[in-house]
């Protein structure tokens, strides 16, 4: 497998063209971005961490069922992917309340929710990927009434896979998002799994460690990535 030319630059990752039209790599930056681009930093080593933590993740989702873009990791920021075609919707699963919803509705940080609430924001940056509804998806045919379906029920079962996964980490899955793509006929589940993409709060003290720590400048964010990739590799 040999490395071309490079083919997108993303807020967080770049994607590079290989010899193979179906595979390509993902390249991890430590740049990072909040409230849409509009708080911009870096953090130190954040791409090796987003990249080791997210192998291990669809290693492991991979072993339970789901199917994923992951081929191989490369090196430390570096992935080689299936070439999905991204469904152009961010599917979020929130366990506590944090974030955005706690804006939206007025709820208390770390309320418990009775189920897990499932959304979906339309990639657009320019609108600041604004949550919609399956009437949205449907009517702008963001995606057919099966792949939404599809999309759920990976959701729901990832949910239950990496709040085990993190649980054993003494870490308390609050929130994620994910990405899924269209490769060879099928939804993989696709993009990245790592603190920029989760809530993950200690059990017990309640200490964050994910991009928190960046959106809302509370220090040490380094250590906090990689006291997450230090207990993901254990
Ligand atoms: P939110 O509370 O800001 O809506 O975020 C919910 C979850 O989704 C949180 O774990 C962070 C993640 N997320 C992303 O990965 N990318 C994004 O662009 C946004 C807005 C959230
Ligand atoms: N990733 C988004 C941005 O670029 C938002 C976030 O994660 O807070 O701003």
């Amino acid at each position: 497998m040999e490395k071309r030319e490079r083919i997108f630059e993303g807020k967080t990752k770049i994607v590079y063209r290989t010899d193979d039209p179906d595979l390509i790599i993902q390249y991890f930056k430590d740049d990072a971005t909040a409230f849409n681009a509009a708080k911009r930093g870096t953090v130190v080593n954040k791409g090796i961490v987003n990249n080791r933590v997210s192998s291990r993740v669809f290693e492991y989702l991979g072993s339970e069922g789901i199917p994923t873009h992951y081929v191989r990791r490369l090196g430390d920021r570096e992935m080689l992917v299936k070439k999905a075609e991204i469904v152009p919707i961010e599917v979020i699963v929130r366990n506590k309340a944090a974030g955005s919803i706690c804006r939206m509705l007025g709820l208390a940080e770390g309320l418990k929710l009775n189920v897990p609430i499932f959304e979906f924001c339309y990639k657009k940056d320019d609108l600041n990927d604004p949550l919609v509804n399956e009437y949205h998806i449907r009517a702008l045919n963001l995606a057919s009434d099966q792949e939404v379906d599809i999309m759920k029920w990976y959701a729901a079962r990832i949910n239950q896979l990496m709040g085990r996964f993190f649980a054993d980490l003494n870490l308390e899955l609050i929130d994620f998002k994910l990405e899924f793509g269209r490769y060879k006929g099928e939804i993989i589940l696709a993009d990245e799994i790592s603190p920029d993409t989760c809530r993950l709060w200690e059990i017990g003290t309640g200490v964050k460690y994910d991009k928190d720590r960046f959106r809302h400048d509370m220090g040490d964010v380094e250590e906090a990535y990689q006291e997450v990739l230090s207990r993901v590799e254990g």
